[in-house]
């Protein structure tokens, strides 16, 4: 059976944008069947740029929790974080030396977060790339789920692969696939069409974040940046009208219709009426799994024996196919 992985890291608090691109895909592909699925709280790359370390404890597991109240199934997929298994580590070395310089620094994730000063950015910021293929290189995952912004990655993923193999005339690695679909792969900020939805952003009004409680969705959804059209009812209608076509990407997501069908619908109505429509929609989804994540929480032990035994089955998946790399690449390995 094909095998998915994907991550999220463990930095800040989800965003709807984390969700809807990512996390309510895993939850499908997951319920699909058709694959084996591996989820990750990556809390390796996390550190790249400094955590502290009780936040970065709390922040993975509040992932899990939200993984879990999202409708990921421990039973169903392998839930772990990067940390307890060794081999995304030990793979990640081998890659950075099959990855070049050049590679890395031509990410724009490398340029933004770096800024001007990159003499002083991470080591690790820079090989992070190298370390996200050995996540996903060490299951031999053939597809990986994630948001538009992970596209560049994900070609280096192909890259490594491809080089590696190359390089040691083998036919290993398998090259990945990609998976970018639904109305919601890029949920921009509320406050800017301009820019993604990111934990990042300075501005709490720019994202739901998934803890939000219904009256700071309304609010926020209230306030978001609009223009004074009326809503179209063909997409093409919505071209040049970024914050109109987040908003209705977002309904198109939460609603699990396409966007020519909520254009059907709302086409017509102004900003003032489908906005209430909207943060309605929102807080009937997300209100839920905010709830169950609180109530999650409240076990720490529990998620934390999740996550040992998600990294025991993950170990098991991953240590073989460490070992044939080891092998392949000419390193003694006995037993
Ligand atoms: P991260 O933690 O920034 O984001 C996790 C996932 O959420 C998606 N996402 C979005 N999707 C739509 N709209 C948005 N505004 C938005 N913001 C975030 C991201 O695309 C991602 O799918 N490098 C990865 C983590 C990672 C990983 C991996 C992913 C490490 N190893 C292996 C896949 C496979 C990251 O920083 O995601």
């Amino acid at each position: 059976t094909p095998r998915v992985f994907s991550g999220i890291q463990p930095s800040g608090g989800l965003t709807l944008g984390n969700y809807l691109g990512a996390m309510k895909r895993f939850v499908d592909m997951q319920n699909e069947g058709s694959h084996e699925t591996v989820y990750c709280m990556v809390d390796m790359h996390a550190i790249t740029v400094w955590q502290d370390p009780d936040k970065l404890r709390r922040a993975t597991r509040e992932l899990c929790a939200g993984f879990i109240a999202a409708g990921i199934d421990p039973n169903k997929s392998i839930l772990f974080n990067q940390s307890q298994v060794a081999e995304h580590a030990q793979l990640a070395w081998i890659f950075n030396c099959v990855a070049r310089m050049g590679w890395m620094q031509r990410m724009t994730q490398w340029k933004d977060k770096a800024g001007k000063n990159q003499q002083n950015a991470s080591l690790g910021l820079l090989a992070y790339p190298a370390l996200m293929a050995a996540d996903i290189l060490v299951y031999h995952a053939t597809h990986v789920p994630v948001g538009d912004d992970q596209k560049q990655h994900l070609e280096l993923t192909r890259d490594v692969a491809i080089k590696f193999n190359h390089d040691y005339g083998v036919d290993f690695f398998p090259i990945t696939e990609p998976v970018i679909e639904g109305a919601a792969t890029r949920v921009m900020s509320l406050r800017d069409g301009s820019k993604k939805m990111s934990k990042s952003d300075p501005s709490d009004a720019s994202r739901i974040n998934m803890t939000d409680d219904a009256d700071t969705i309304a609010k926020k959804i209230r306030k978001a940046k609009t223009d004074p059209d009326a809503l179209p009812s063909e997409e093409k209608g919505l071209e040049d009208r970024p914050e109109a076509r987040n908003l209705v990407n977002i309904y198109a997501a939460l609603a699990e219709q396409s966007v020519d069908a909520v254009l059907r619908e709302m086409g017509g109505k102004q900003f003032s009426e489908f906005k209430p429509i909207l943060s309605d929609l929102a807080v009937e989804k997300l209100a839920p799994i905010s709830t169950e994540m609180a109530r999650l929480m409240q076990d720490p032990a529990e998620i934390d024996r999740i996550l040992g035994h998600g990294a025991q089955q993950a170990r098991e998946i991953a240590a073989p196919i460490l070992k044939k790399t080891y092998d392949i690449v000419g390193m003694i390995s006995s037993t």
